[in-house]
């Protein structure tokens, strides 16, 4: 029998707020801003749309760092606004995902204001805490932007953990209350009418940092499965956790199909192949195709019938999946649809990424263009330890976190149409070229070609829920895998190259129907063009016709 949840047959669309759409000319995106583009939302395809976070917050790291759940960033717009959005995308049937930040909060959130006043305060439990002395942290702990992980507090005589910056101290999910505290602001959103959640970084709230262990801490699940029954369960909500940690063993609990966890996570192995092993993400290696097409194996595999993926190539904290996997020069048009092919065609619920599907590439700025915090500290730190300027450059051509967070490319006007004023960051130099306007009237663009995917998704079964097979395992050139559901089957082809690849195992679909590919005409069944993408279908019933 079919699944029926509806986020199975979903595709969701991301938005990072700031970048989006400008409404009033202050150069930084809005909720009414985000309101004007529904329609164009709509016209895509998608069911839901997750937000980058809009509450309350100093914005130290682009509102990762929450001052107050409860309120909207007066940047962003108002409560009322929230509401209105909430509203809107309804009439449109698309529901509207929030991004839960529990791991921590800003350090100017009341709570931690109080906290930190003295080890007495009714709040100082809310947050890890470590003695120590002045010059000795507790242990060497990192934080994942740079420096220790504790920050000490001379009020309390006392550290506090921080696995993000300074600004962004962890909460103490051993403390029944804050659990209290959380599940109560959670409902207050959902009887607002919010449609599900993303949860940032939901795998580190378990902390054990005595015993130096972050991700999957003992109490992981059982703190998952208790906000679960206490909010998420109430309603038919989609619920995504970040999980950097996440393996297919961890992901069964996470997306359990018996609902007591997530709906699903974000895993991100497909994603730091590209870098040297046992090293950070900007020490830059070339992508191992091989192993990379078995990692999504794994996946597809591990958690069908058993657990749910999460399928995407991009977000706000990645590069522009066109410039990374694919080609942004010549082939940029093509790759782009390629890509999209490759992740569309597997069991998940696909996730695009604002701009994504115009094919948006990153950016080469000179470092004083940059804004996000991970790229100026890890800039700072790398000079320091006497990198050459230009090696670390090349890592934040390749890897920083803004190559996603341009502007969205909405028309060639001045700002790409994304605001009147002067942005926040600037602007791709390429909008003159890419962007929504020209896309949408044309009719092979990248922008209808996700839309012809997602329009597919509704209508193949064997897309949404068939079991999933690697083709041409040892390859190095080119991605393949078949679906097949009851006597229906699929194959889905990607050349990842910018050469022809004449694969002659591809006679055996001699006769099944192109549903999709992204070149106009397909003169030769076993032939693909440079970033060739084809999905074909084979049903035994046609053949016996
Ligand atoms: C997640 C977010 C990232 C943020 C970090 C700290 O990884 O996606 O943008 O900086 O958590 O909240
Ligand atoms: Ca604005």
């Amino acid at each position: 029998m079919q699944d029926t949840k509806w986020w199975k047959q979903t595709v969701v669309y991301q938005i990072y707020p700031r970048s989006f759409k400008d409404s009033n000319g202050d150069g930084i995106g809005d909720i009414p801003g985000i309101i004007e583009k529904l329609d164009y939302l709509k016209e895509l395809g998608i069911g839901a749309v997750w937000l980058s976070p809009v509450c309350k917050s100093p914005q130290a790291d682009n509102g990762y760092d929450i001052s107050d759940y409860q309120d909207i960033d007066p940047i962003f717009g108002s409560l009322a606004d929230m509401e209105k959005l909430i509203k809107e995308a309804a009439d449109r049937d698309i529901r509207i995902m929030m991004d839960l930040v529990l791991n921590h909060t800003s350090d100017e959130h009341p709570w931690f204001v109080e906290a930190k006043k003295g080890r007495d305060n009714p709040y100082h439990d809310y947050y890890v805490w470590k003695d120590g002395t002045k010059d000795v942290p507790p242990n060497d702990l990192r934080a994942a932007f740079g420096g220790s992980a504790w920050e000490w507090v001379p009020e309390c005589g006392q550290y506090y953990l921080h696995q993000f910056a300074v600004k962004q101290p962890d909460l103490n999910w051993d403390n029944p209350k804050v659990r209290k505290e959380i599940y109560k602001m959670i409902r207050w959103w959902m009887d607002k009418g919010i449609g599900g959640f993303r949860l940032d970084v939901i795998d580190l709230i378990a902390k054990e940092p005595d015993r130096l262990v972050l991700a999957e801490g003992e109490h992981l699940h059982t703190y998952i499965q208790e906000m679960s029954r206490e909010t998420f369960q109430k309603a038919e909500l989609i619920t995504v956790g970040e999980a950097w940690s996440a393996t297919v063993d961890t992901a069964k609990k996470f997306s359990n199909p018996d609902g007591s966890e997530l709906s699903m996570v974000f895993q991100f192995e497909h994603m730091v192949l590209d870098q040297q092993k046992g090293k950070e993400k900007w020490d830059l290696d070339g992508l191992p195709f091989i192993e990379w097409k078995k990692v999504f194996t794994k996946w597809q595999q591990g958690l069908h019938g058993k657990g749910w993926n999460s399928l995407f190539l991009e977000n706000h904290d990645l590069p522009r999946s066109v410039s990374r996997f694919g080609n942004e020069g010549k082939y940029r048009v093509q790759s782009a649809k390629m890509l999209a092919t490759l992740i569309h065609g597997m069991e998940g619920t696909p996730y695009i990424y604002q701009g994504e599907e115009l094919g948006m590439t990153n950016v080469r700025y000179d470092i004083e263009e940059y804004r996000d915090i991970e790229t100026l500290n890890l800039y700072k730190e790398r000079m320091e330890q006497g990198y050459s300027e230009m090696e670390i450059m090349q890592s934040i051509y390749a890897k920083s976190r803004d190559n996603a967070r341009t502007p969205m490319q909405w028309d060639d006007s001045p700002c790409a149409g994304f605001t009147t004023g002067t942005p926040w960051i600037r602007c791709n130099p390429n909008y003159t070229m890419i962007h929504a306007r020209a896309q949408m009237i044309e009719e092979d663009s990248v922008f209808h070609y996700y839309q012809r995917l997602i329009k597919l998704r509704k209508q193949e079964r064997v897309i949404q829920s068939g079991g999933y097979e690697p083709l041409l395992e040892e390859n190095p050139y080119v991605f393949a895998y078949i679906r097949q559901l009851g006597s229906e089957q699929i194959l889905v082809i990607c050349n990842f190259t910018d050469k022809e690849q004449h694969i002659k195992e591809l006679q055996e679909w001699e006769n099944g129907k192109l549903l999709l590919g992204n070149y106009i005409e397909e003169h030769d069944r076993c032939c693909l063009r440079p970033y060739e993408a084809k999905i074909v279908k084979e049903d035994a019933q046609c053949e016996k016709e």
